[in-house]
């Protein structure tokens, strides 16, 4: 059923109803559409423009309605258009043209961006919570080897040891600022562009504000142009899943690196990794690869919406229909990436002696000789080129910074007093790093119960909103 035609001739060719027909993927927004029916009927009996009884009529095909959509009874048919028009025509079948009702004082210029609005705000919701499952589990794992040395590197060459608890924390707090993000696009985005109508609000006494407030927006779009065309939360939407998807990259690097056999240091459970074809051998960290991968379209959704909205005039162009594959795409990807990553991490195995051994490889305590002499007030550039010969020498002779004699070590510099040995040990160097945020054992101890309690308060937060956003719904 077209929702438009009195002033066409003829319907649209077949070539033009198949490139504008958006169905096959905006479907998922009837539950969201449906909701903001209600909120919209509401409205219209407030303004006296539907009955007592005719609201009652309406409201209980809605809900009929919500039902076959949750079931996946509803039966679209080929010549539904959109969610909002194959909505109508059923909505039509039950009532006759009382059904028409709704579109009075509505448009699906603000009817698509209200149910967008309410579809992001629940997958978003739904995406912090799948990112606090992974901070969880990262966070465990880090208390796990909270007390593991390992090589630190910079340039992917050994630079200075640190705590493996430590190193695995760095992934949790880049989380954090995925949660932060999607905290504070919450409170920016969660305004209802419901009764902008077309683009100019509506001439029949409706109140957007009481609508926003049903759907549990913070309030209604001030400017009724800007409700219709924004399509900012979809691009900051698909920013924190292009963060998100970069952040599961480089992890993912890690987990490929860390489990080759050159580095031996992680072990990857049978139940997520994969075979090869022709090698038996093989065990490969696909879950990994395929987060590494998959950030590409993460940040080629994001770019594809950008660049559809740069220079679009306002209000409505049926160009902005191209925001929704995208924006599904990217959630659809994360729901798909980030249990399976999750998984992954809570059940690798990471190898302590080995991490152990390699620690002071590299020649990685280089930095306690400089620091030891600038303590003794050498100026830090000198001590710089006086520990540079120590490993020089140790290179020529193949030993290890420790393995240097008290001789030897005179003759490099005088202030290297034998004493300067008690530095050399990885455990002596973890535990020197006290500064804020340093590896050392107490400060990494500190940071991971205050990774708890913020993983705990994002969870709460999560929890509070979607409680009353599914609260909503079910209204
Ligand atoms: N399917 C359309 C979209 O996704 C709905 C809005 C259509 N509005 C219009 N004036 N043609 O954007």
């Amino acid at each position: 059923m077209a929702l438009w035609g009195g002033r066409f001739t003829s319907g649209p060719s077949d070539a033009v109803f198949a490139l504008s027909r958006s169905i096959q993927f905006d479907w998922r927004l009837a539950p969201y559409d449906l909701r903001a029916s209600r909120a919209h009927l509401d409205v219209l009996h407030k303004a006296g423009l539907v009955s007592k009884e005719d609201m009652k009529k309406i409201s209980t095909a809605l809900i009929a309605l919500q039902e076959e959509v949750l079931s996946g009874s509803f039966v679209v048919e080929s010549e539904d258009e959109d969610v909002h028009s194959a909505l109508e025509r059923a909505l039509m079948v039950k009532l006759g043209p009382l059904g028409g009702s709704l579109r009075a004082g509505r448009s699906r210029n603000d009817q698509v961006a209200t149910d967008l609005r309410l579809y992001c705000i629940d997958q978003m919701l739904h995406l912090a919570q799948l990112v606090t499952e992974l901070q969880r589990v990262i966070l465990d794992k880090s208390h796990e080897y909270a007390d593991a040395p390992a090589p630190g590197f910079t340039h992917l060459q050994h630079a200075q040891p640190v705590l493996f608890g430590h190193e695995l924390a760095k992934h949790v707090h880049a989380f954090n600022r995925d949660i932060e993000r999607i905290q504070d696009w919450y409170e920016r985005s969660s305004y209802s562009p419901l009764g902008a109508g077309a683009l100019s609000g509506s001439s029949l006494g409706l109140s957007p504000e009481e609508s926003a407030k049903a759907l549990g927006f913070k309030g209604a779009i001030a400017n009724s142009i800007d409700a219709v065309s924004d399509r900012d939360f979809v691009v900051e939407a698909l920013f924190v899943c292009a963060m998100v998807g970069s952040h599961l990259s480089r992890m993912g690097e890690e987990w490929c690196l860390w489990s080759t056999t050159e580095f031996g240091w992680a072990t990857v459970d049978d139940a997520f990794a994969t075979g090869s074809s022709i090698m038996p051998q093989k065990k490969n960290p696909d879950v990994a690869e395929l987060a590494r991968g998959k950030a590409g379209r993460l940040i080629g959704n994001l770019t594809a919406v950008l660049a559809m909205l740069k220079g679009l005039p306002f209000a409505y162009n049926r160009d902005l229909q191209e925001d929704k594959e995208p924006l599904f795409d990217s959630i659809d990807t994360l729901n798909l990436v980030l249990p399976a990553f999750t998984g992954m991490v809570a059940t690798t195995i990471f190898n302590r002696s080995v991490m152990a051994q390699s620690a002071p490889m590299g020649f990685s305590l280089a930095t306690e000789i400089a620091d030891y002499l600038v303590r003794l007030d050498v100026p830090f550039a000198q001590a710089h080129e006086i520990a540079g010969k120590c490993v020089q020498q140790c290179e020529i002779s193949k030993r290890q910074l420790h393995e240097l004699s008290d001789e030897e070590l005179s003759n490099i510099h005088p202030a290297l007093r034998p004493d300067l040995r008690t530095y050399l040990t990885v455990e002596g160097a973890l535990a020197s790093r006290t500064t804020f945020g340093g590896t050392a054992p107490k400060n990494v101890q500190m940071q991971l119960s205050k990774l708890g309690e913020q993983i705990v308060g994002f969870q709460t937060w999560i929890s509070d909103k979607g409680a009353a956003f599914s609260g909503m719904m079910n209204q």
